[in-house]
């Protein structure tokens, strides 16, 4: 069976004492919860890591937010999926809007950082989905296919078991504006039978789909309860340890 899991994204937010705060809090939290029915990932800024890990141990797992497009060498100011790996750090967010952009991640960029995250042992948080723009037109379904094929369907079965799918539309991160059930339901199902049609039903059921946007305690529950939405991947909602704690309880 797959995994439920919320992981919270904190983008560029916190600096290190108020991360360090936040991880403790959220890691007091969660031990309170004696009936945990997911995983918690906190997916930190690079300069992070280390300390989260030092905070969470074993309790929580441990995210990057990105990872560069090569393995080591010559490229200032990068970090790498070995030096993520070498953290602590268990997953590496790839592929969110903001990086493809902000940043011009590629379809092909993605993929070259998915084969290095898991070449250095990492799993990866894949998100994709769609703008406004996308939506209106009628393309989503064809934009989420293409990011999804284009970056993961290289990947043998057992490397795609390291892989969670993050649905984000753009139209709903830090919008207030959350996709309907029946949207996310949708999209969720409509990528379950894509990873079905390339990689069996077995591992397409085992595979893990995130939602994303606007996410918070008061949606959660709703939204979880839908049978192919495993989890959240969390941003706002996630800077407050009650309010993170909320959505980890919302299964
Ligand atoms: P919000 O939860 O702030 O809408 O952000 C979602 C997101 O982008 C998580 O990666």
């Amino acid at each position: 069976m797959r995994k439920n899991i919320v992981a919270g994204n904190w983008k560029m937010n916190t600096t290190l004492p108020e991360g360090q705060q936040l991880a403790k809090d959220v890691c007091q939290a969660v031990a309170e919860q004696d009936n945990l029915k997911c995983d918690v990932v906190l997916g930190v800024p690079f300069t992070h890591l280390c300390a989260v890990k030092a905070i969470i141990g074993d309790k929580l797992h441990l995210a990057a937010q990105n990872c560069a497009d090569h393995d080591h060498g010559a490229y200032t100011g990068e970090v790498s999926a070995p030096m993520v790996a070498s953290t602590g750090a268990d997953y590496v967010i790839l592929g969110h809007s903001e990086r493809r952009g902000y940043y011009n991640e590629t379809i092909e960029t993605l993929r070259t950082k998915v084969d290095l995250a898991l070449a250095a042992g990492l799993n990866v948080i894949f998100c994709c989905g769609e703008s406004l723009e996308q939506r209106r037109a009628g393309t989503h379904f064809d934009i989420i296919r293409d990011e999804i094929v284009g970056s993961l369907f290289h990947l043998t079965p057992e490397q795609f078991t390291h892989i969670v799918i993050a649905y984000e539309p753009i139209w709903a991160i830090g919008t207030g504006e959350t996709a309907t059930a029946e949207q996310a339901q949708e999209i969720h199902a409509f990528i379950r039978q894509l990873l079905t049609s390339q990689y069996g039903n077995t591992l397409a059921d085992d595979t893990t789909i995130l939602y994303g946007g606007s996410c918070k305690p008061s949606n959660a529950a709703e939204l979880f309860a839908l049978p192919d939405i495993d989890g959240g991947l969390i941003g706002g909602a996630s800077l407050k340890a009650a309010d993170f704690l909320g959505i980890i309880t919302a299964f």
